[in-house]
């Protein structure tokens, strides 16, 4: 067991069975449900594991309870990788009652019909004494859903999904300490998971820093400890769709190479007029997710698409959709279409991008028609400008 503070213990579970999390995102490293236990005079379990996991989560909590018996089970976030073992947990503890926000009760209610919990709601401000210590409880509404709460104990602040990463912790490590490379992974969750609740993280930040916590421990990923500035920047640079890195992201969805040879001469162009970073992505066979986190990572980005069935090719429309779906927006954007006999990916982008907030496009569309030929070259040339300028 892994000690957080003197009478915190992580009870959590790897998991490094499943293929998708959610049902989409690929997850490389595997994925942890997180749980904790506090040991003070009264005994809490903070949240529950994926239903996958229950035996396991059971086991671990059974040897660090070591013949005590828990009061509580928080659960801060219903979402079944969460709760999805509190039936069990019920089962073998019916005289611990299950703290949580009422609307989370009520969804606990859906998730495990028939089961009876014994329940205490819990909102805003209010706090459980457990002896030494207590807890103290803040709502945190849509991050990442209506009835989340975070809670503080002593200097450690249960987090829910924010602060959250993906990766076993098996494989990623247990604590994060300066030199590890947290961001990576903890920004394609953010962004795919809590991107479109910005005006929310951001509040949520405001409550949190005044809770003066030095440790966060969240529902996956890594515990946080030391200098926690470096984290709670880069979640206000994320909530608030700042531009976290310089450079331009280039994204494409090609169907024959054409498109993608443009996207790709794009982008020399663009390193070769000196651009920071450029980085490329291939809408038809990278991560989604990842090509998601890097059009909110940098603040520029060029979107070169074919046309398709008198519209835009499906990988394109799927991943500004996508952006749609998570409130992208304060962004440059330039465009290249490709069309052979009609060309209709510029106008169908253009639509959607003007649905976003504060999304402007620069330079003039380039337009390739089958195969880029160096007719084409100043055009794309004279966008790189545009979109660095
Ligand atoms: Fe980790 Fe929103 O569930």
């Amino acid at each position: 067991m892994k000690k957080i503070i003197d009478n915190i213990v992580y009870v959590g579970v790897d998991d490094n069975d499943l293929d998708l999390f959610e049902g989409q995102y690929i997850i490389p490293e595997g994925m942890a449900y997180n749980s904790y236990l506090v040991l003070d005079g009264k005994v809490a379990v903070m949240d529950s594991v994926d239903a996958s996991k229950t035996e396991q989560w059971l086991a671990n909590l059974d040897t660090a309870l070591d013949g005590r018996t828990p009061d509580y089970l928080v659960m801060h976030h219903i979402e079944p990788d969460h709760s999805g073992s509190a039936a069990a947990f019920a089962a073998k503890y019916p005289e611990a009652t299950v703290v949580a926000s009422a609307m989370g009760l009520k969804y606990l209610s859906q998730f495990a019909p028939g089961v009876a919990f014994r329940t205490q709601a819990v909102k805003e401000g209010d706090s459980i004494d457990l002896g030494k210590g207590s807890l103290k409880f803040f709502s945190a509404p849509m991050v990442h859903w209506p009835e989340v709460m975070v809670s503080v104990y002593d200097t450690v602040l249960f987090s829910a999904d924010a602060f959250g990463k993906f990766g076993s912790l098996g494989k990623c490590g247990y604590f994060i300490d300066e030199d590890d490379d947290w961001a990576c992974e903890a920004r394609r969750y953010y962004f795919n998971i809590c991107g479109k609740y910005g005006p929310q993280v951001q509040a949520l930040l405001k409550k949190v820093s005044a809770a003066n916590a030095s440790v966060i421990a969240p529902l996956h990923g890594p515990i946080l400890r030391g200098d926690l500035k470096p984290y709670m920047d880069l979640y206000n640079t994320w909530s608030s769709y700042g531009v976290e890195t310089e450079g331009v992201f280039v994204a494409y969805a090609s169907i024959h190479g054409g498109t993608a040879e443009a996207a790709q001469k794009l982008a020399d162009i663009l390193k070769a007029k000196g651009c920071p970073k450029v980085v490329v992505s291939d809408l038809c066979r990278d991560d989604m997710a990842e090509a998601v986190e890097d059009a909110f990572r940098y603040g520029r980005m060029v979107l070169c698409a074919s046309s398709y069935d008198a519209g835009l090719f499906t990988p394109a429309y799927n991943f500004l959709h996508t952006l749609q779906m998570k409130a992208w927006q304060k962004r440059k954007v330039a465009l290249v279409e490709n069309g052979t006999w009609g060309p209709t990916a510029g106008k169908v982008m253009r639509d959607m991008f003007s649905q976003m907030k504060e999304v402007t496009e620069v330079g003039n569309m380039v337009t390739i028609r089958s195969r880029m030929t160096s007719a084409d070259i100043p055009a794309l040339e004279a966008l790189a400008d545009a979109i660095l300028a």
